[in-house]
């Protein structure tokens, strides 16, 4: 049997792949209008970067990592996620000394996780991510939201609910902390080993059980937003005043935790209301992460970011049936009558694409009828047809299939012709 595309992972084919261009680059254009200047991390790195950066009792390090040694012995991981490699870059290349202040920074590439395929769920999934390092301003919460927000938003996206909480400081996730284990401490033998060897590690991981979600004790679960000390809910308080002013609609959620470790005060997402969108509506997930450069190794330094799968983004437009430019047009089409045509057929075709013009021509020999419906299906705005009595005459007429007029350019000086009536419109 012929070899097979891995498990939860696909091949993106002309035709598709353009949607994944045009989302790509509006999605850096439009971080670029915000400041954000794109950073480029390799896609392993040493495995300890993601035990230390997303957390040892996280499912990503736990169960969910590619993780590999090296003909040298070392332990690598294929990366999970984008913030450990960009705070692991942060602090390498000293970024905390910049003269522009915050850092602000996005990535675009694949990640690798070891989840079960789902729709919405693969193995190697493509994410977008931005990440603002070195302020505590509430203010670049909300900047950070609002650029998730608006990337939706410039990509046609109506159906958005936006879903916000605050895991407190340290303080507040210490009081948190004792509270869970308080609460679950009693019961921890009807829960899975996961949740038990959580219990002590980190309690609030038992709150993101995909096995014991539906446990009462998870509804009764005390919950952060009763442990925010003051300054905390302070904190929130503006990120919501922040919001508010731009008019962004969120909802509060107290249950919210997120998946990794490094999450304090903000955490986010942005889900999918789009019927038919399926059972995963997270669409984008994020917050801020102040002890994490710390914990790595660096100095003291604030940070808040959000990635989104362009997979689950592509998922949500087809459910909302959002048309995106589609391929890339062919201007000329170059028809052949007769072999003693072919050489001036390749130079025309080469000529136009010198000249910046997107072009093709027929390379399977086929008939005059054959070569049109070619043409017709790659959509080509032009057709040049060169005959042999043309090529006599120095001449080739040239179609427009949109009206079907024709006109005779000449040979000599043709692409200059071509473009005075395919660009300027003149005939
Ligand atoms: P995350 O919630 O693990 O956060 O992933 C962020 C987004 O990546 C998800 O909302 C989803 O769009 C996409 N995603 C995750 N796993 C998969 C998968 N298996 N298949 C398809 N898409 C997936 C993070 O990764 C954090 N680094 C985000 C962040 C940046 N927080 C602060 N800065």
């Amino acid at each position: 049997m012929a070899i097979q595309i891995p498990r939860g992972t696909q091949d993106i084919l002309p035709g598709e792949v353009e949607k994944w261009n045009y989302i790509e680059n509006k999605a850096k254009e439009i971080c670029q209008n915000y400041q954000y200047h794109e950073i480029r991390t390799p896609i392993f790195e040493h495995t300890e970067l993601f035990q230390k950066g997303v957390g040892d009792t996280t499912d990503i390090v736990q169960k969910e990592m590619y993780t590999f040694t090296d003909r040298g012995g070392r332990s690598l991981t294929l990366r999970p996620e984008g913030t450990a490699s960009v705070a692991r870059s942060y602090i390498e290349h000293k970024m905390f000394g910049n003269a522009n202040q915050p850092v602000k920074l996005y990535y675009n590439g694949p990640m690798f996780r070891y989840e079960r395929p789902q729709a919405g769920r693969f193995r190697q999934f493509v994410q977008f991510g931005v990440e603002a390092l070195g302020s505590e301003d509430p203010a670049i919460d909300a900047e950070v939201i609002s650029l998730a927000m608006e990337i939706y938003k410039q990509f046609g996206l109506k159906n958005l609910k936006l879903v916000i909480n605050s895991l407190g400081d340290k303080e507040s996730r210490i009081a948190h902390r004792e509270a869970l284990i308080n609460h679950f401490k009693p019961h921890i033998g009807e829960f899975c080993s996961d949740c038990q060897n959580r219990l002590e590690k980190n309690p609030l991981r038992i709150l993101d059980c995909k096995k014991d979600h539906d446990h009462p004790l998870m509804k009764s679960a005390p919950s952060i937003i009763d442990y925010l000390n003051a300054g905390s809910k302070a904190y929130f308080d503006q990120v919501l005043s922040f919001l508010q002013a731009l008019d962004i609609e969120y909802e509060v959620d107290p249950a919210l935790v997120r998946g990794l470790d490094y999450y304090y005060h903000t955490a986010f997402e942005i889900m999918s209301n789009a019927e038919g969108f399926g059972a995963i509506t997270t669409l984008c997930g994020g917050g801020r992460y102040n002890g994490l450069i710390q914990e790595m190794g660096g100095p003291e330094t604030p940070g808040i970011g959000f990635a989104f799968s362009v997979e689950r983004l592509i998922a949500a437009l087809n459910a909302e049936g959002v048309e995106l430019p589609a391929a890339h047009d062919v201007d000329c089409y170059v028809v052949s009558i007769g072999d003693e045509t072919k050489m001036a057929a390749f130079n025309m075709l080469h000529a136009l694409r010198e000249a910046g013009f997107s072009a093709d021509k027929d390379f399977l020999g086929r008939k005059v009828k054959a070569q049109f419906k070619a043409a017709d299906r790659v959509h080509a705005k032009f057709v040049a047809i060169i005959g042999e009595d043309e090529i006599r005459q120095n001449k080739a007429n040239v179609r427009n299939m949109a009206t079907g007029e024709q006109k005779a350019l000449p040979l000599d000086g043709f692409v200059e012709a071509f473009k005075k009536l395919a660009v300027l419109g003149e005939s």
